[in-house]
């Protein structure tokens, strides 16, 4: 993989570098995501073959804006400035940027002038428009010298821009999200432009991975925190793969998780895969932590540092481990702390981004550059069952944050059935893999209600199920009203202390997928 040609993602702290770095990949080219604040000497030497400045929160005439040395522009490297990337491009060779008389975030058309190999193939609509994601403060008002304006929108007067010759590209909008529907063709036009092999594949990042691993590891032990979810399970197996028994994993049931799954992981791994595995009992412990709180910042913090304690009293007990393996995935990273970049932090509730533990592990991330379903094609390729490759996501604060309120060994049982029906609906009319996520929330307010002649006061389950690519942003489901109508009479009927059921229909953002 190292040595198959590659190209560099220069991180100016936009929320969507990793995408880019991932639509790259999805054309069988390795792609590796820089610091802007890395070197550019030691990028340069590296052997990339071009380079993409991604979009950034900042504004090219703030102080401590962050830009790219010149000599990057020198280096004789194809380069694709996105967003922020272009305006820094544009910037630094003399264009003037501007702030634009309208951020301008969301949907837009482009209308295409000129001719670019970067936009080859690229087709406007009947009106010689093409459909674009913007979403920008500044703008370039004049490209710099030797650039062509590729396009514009009302509000961007050079929505694009290329200096053919020194095969500079830039473009304000975002060609990686899905909303710029022939993004996938600039991606395709640059890797020309830069003239890569296509040579990059899951299996290959396997082989590559697994041979990083032995070399990073050696003849020490390394220990897994196991979940049971897909990508604990893929970084098992596939440190597991690299170092057999020097592997042992932890599975702490922290009495949060749906019903069944607990036995479910210890079958799996143990019995299945032959993977040594501890599985600590919890569930009093990390119901003890939670009672009384409501706040879900708060519960948070008590699940994760309750898990940390747990988690290191066993380790201990396992005698000299240096390594720790983790399933974090890039959503994690981005939507905990910022990592690479100065990316602007959109939340810290997510308790994965690293888990600062007091015990001094050194970490083994190798999913850390993926998204969802490049874990989950990962986990086909080395052999896991579907269940667990196709396994919804599942926060690490477990049912805690879908019991709204106070989390109590009832509250909890009533979400669990609910949502175990939910589960086996959606399963049994062929959704499951149709869904990013579907559950039921359990809300904080009682209801009344009737049932034979008597008059009730009780439980609201909402059921949220929503489509996404990539829990960055999200959709609501739209299930089949038969479904709902089952899924909402077997809740009512069947779950002790439930008499009502409500469907969610928000979107993501600006709601978020879980409730808390
Ligand atoms: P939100 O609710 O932020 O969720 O739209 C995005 C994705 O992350 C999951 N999630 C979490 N995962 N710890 C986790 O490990 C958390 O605290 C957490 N909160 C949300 C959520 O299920 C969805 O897949």
């Amino acid at each position: 993989m190292i040595s198959a040609d590659k190209i560099a993602v220069l991180d100016f702290g936009g929320q969507y570098t990793q995408l880019i770095a991932r639509r790259v990949r999805e054309m069988s080219v390795y792609s590796e995501i820089f610091s802007c604040t890395h070197p550019i000497e030691s990028i340069l030497a590296g052997g990339y073959k071009g380079i993409i400045l991604s979009g950034g929160p900042s504004s090219v005439y703030e102080d401590g804006a962050p830009l790219p040395p010149k000599a990057l522009f020198d280096a004789g490297i194809p380069l694709l400035g996105i967003c922020y990337g272009m305006q820094a491009m544009g910037y630094l060779l003399g264009g003037h940027v501007v702030p634009a008389e309208r951020r301008e975030y969301g949907k837009a058309d482009v209308e295409l002038r000129g001719s670019s190999r970067l936009l080859r193939g690229v087709e406007p609509d009947a009106d010689g428009r093409v459909a674009v994601w913007m979403s920008h403060g500044d703008t370039v008002l004049r490209p710099p010298k030797g650039f062509t304006a590729l396009g514009a929108t009302p509000n961007c007067p050079v929505a694009a821009m290329a200096d053919e010759e020194r095969n500079l590209y830039a473009v304000q909008f975002h060609p990686e999200v899905v909303h710029t529907p022939q993004g996938r063709k600039i991606f395709d036009n640059f890797l020309d432009i830069c003239g890569v092999g296509r040579t990059w594949s899951m299996a290959g990042f396997i082989d590559t991975t697994v041979e990083e691993i032995r070399e990073q590891v050696g003849r020490q032990r390394v220990l897994c925190a196991l979940s049971g979810g897909v990508d604990s399970s893929v970084v098992a197996v596939l440190v597991h793969r690299a170092v057999g028994d020097q592997l042992t994993c932890v599975f702490v049931d922290n009495g949060l998780l749906r019903k069944g799954e607990a036995p479910s992981v210890d079958r799996t791994f143990r019995d299945a895969f032959k993977i040594p595995l501890i599985r600590i009992d919890a569930s009093a412990r990390f119901l003890d932590v939670l009672r009384g709180v409501t706040d879900p910042e708060l519960k948070r913090k008590r699940i994760g540092a309750e898990f940390i304690d747990v988690f290191e009293e066993t380790a201990r007990k396992q005698g000299e481990i240096p390594w720790l393996a983790q399933g974090t995935l890039y959503p994690d990273v981005i939507e905990s702390v910022s990592s690479r970049g100065p990316s602007a932090t959109i939340k810290t509730h997510h308790n994965v981004g690293g888990l600062p533990l007091t015990m001094p592990f050194k970490l083994i991330e190798p999913l850390r550059e993926l998204f969802k379903d490049e874990v989950r094609r990962l986990g086909e390729l080395l052999g896991l069952p579907p269940e667990i490759v196709w396994r919804q996501p599942f926060p690490g604060p477990g049912l805690a944050i879908r019991v709204l309120g106070e989390v109590t060994p009832e509250r909890l049982e009533i979400l669990r059935d609910a949502d175990a029906i939910v589960q086996d609906e959606v399963r049994a009319a062929g959704f499951e893999r149709e869904v990013w996520q579907a559950f039921a929330v359990l809300l904080p307010i009682k209801t009344v209600g009737v049932m034979g002649d008597f008059r009730t006061y009780a439980h609201v389950i909402a059921l949220r199920a929503v489509m996404s690519q990539d829990a960055m942003t999200a959709d609501w489901a739209r299930l089949p009203y038969e479904l709902l109508g089952r899924i909402s009479n077997r809740i009512i009927n069947e779950v002790k202390g439930v008499n009502r059921v409500v469907f969610d229909i928000s979107s993501k953002p600006p709601s978020t997928i879980e409730w808390e």
